[in-house]
């Protein structure tokens, strides 16, 4: 007997981190080349796809998270990926989405791409399409830089825009404090500073350290506190320099070490252990919001 075909499917999504974020002289179509090294960590949000008669996505917070900026509509990034997977395979049936946001908005997590992976995962299940691989990376290309990561999770390596993603062996686990704040920041707004701040430099081809390769081959956090790093952090500061107040109180915590995340304004602290990231957590907390989280994690998994 053939399995009945599912009425709704949930797929669960990580965010993600920048471990390394070597940003390069913007491009001709206005996008930056990167080297990164990502990392997905257990923060999640959810897609559940089911059939309906037409297109449409709804939201719920998780605690602490605003989902007031989300958009509900043809521009949501899950409803994006849907429809985006459905006319490549001629699907012509709606689904409705759900999102459970446990990823903060706008913070430099990549909140909106996870949502955008674990809707095409939902759809492909959901349409028994069994979608090559392959495929679904480059339509998750298509949707934003950040996407193809959200489905392959883990540990890895993004080239291109971002898009290009290639895992990389990980043999650790990171105990990490994510410090996020209420207001979110514009990720084309601090690559546009990103470029103020470079303007008549000659920036160099972006390249992700050996000692960060060889720190996470290792599984050694304390090496992959020497080597982490983020392009975008002066054009993030720039636009919030308050964030440089937590980021110092994490080290004075003895963080070990203190970045901002992706784009910003989430700040990230590396620790030692859960016990340390709990201790950095307290120190931090005045700042924002802070939650123990560790990576690295699967990428977009159906439930
Ligand atoms: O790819 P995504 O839609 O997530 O990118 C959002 C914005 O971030 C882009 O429109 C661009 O302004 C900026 N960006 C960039 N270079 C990248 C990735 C994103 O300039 N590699």
């Amino acid at each position: 007997m053939p399995e009945p075909t599912p009425t709704v499917v949930t797929v669960r999504a990580p965010a993600k981190i920048n471990l390394h974020l070597g940003v390069g002289p913007v491009r001709p179509d206005g996008f930056h080349p990167l080297a990164t090294a990502y990392q997905a960590i257990s923060l999640c949000s959810s897609v559940s796809a089911s059939p309906s008669t037409d297109w449409s996505v709804t939201c719920t917070p998780g605690e602490g998270i605003d989902v007031a900026a989300v958009p509900l509509d043809d521009s949501n990034l899950a409803l994006r990926a849907a429809r985006l997977l459905a006319e490549h395979a001629g699907v012509t049936t709606p689904v409705t989405l759900h999102i459970d946001k446990g990823i903060p908005v706008a913070g430099g997590l990549a909140g909106g791409s996870a949502d955008g992976a674990a809707a095409l995962l939902a759809c492909d299940t959901l349409w028994e399409l069994d979608t090559p691989r392959s495929t679904l990376l480059d339509l998750a290309g298509q949707l934003g830089s950040d996407v193809p990561f959200g489905l392959v999770g883990g540990s890895a390596a993004g080239h291109g825009r971002g898009e290009v993603v290639t895992p990389l062996t990980d043999t650790g686990r990171y105990d990490w404090v994510v410090l996020t704040d209420p207001v979110g920041m514009s990720t084309p707004a601090v690559y546009a500073e990103f470029d103020v701040l470079h303007d008549g430099l000659v920036v160099p081809d972006p390249e992700i350290p050996s000692a960060l390769v060889d720190a996470l081959a290792a599984g050694d956090a304390r090496a992959l506190a020497g080597s982490v790093g983020n392009d975008l952090q002066p054009a993030s500061l720039r636009l919030r320099p308050e964030l440089a107040e937590p980021l110092q109180a994490g080290l004075d915590a003895t963080a070990l070490a203190a970045l901002v995340s992706g784009s910003g304004p989430t700040c990230l602290f590396l620790c030692e252990d859960a016990d340390h990231a709990a201790r950095v957590a307290d120190a931090v907390s005045s700042y924002g919001r802070a939650v123990v989280a560790s990576g690295p994690v699967e990428g977009a998994t159906v439930l």
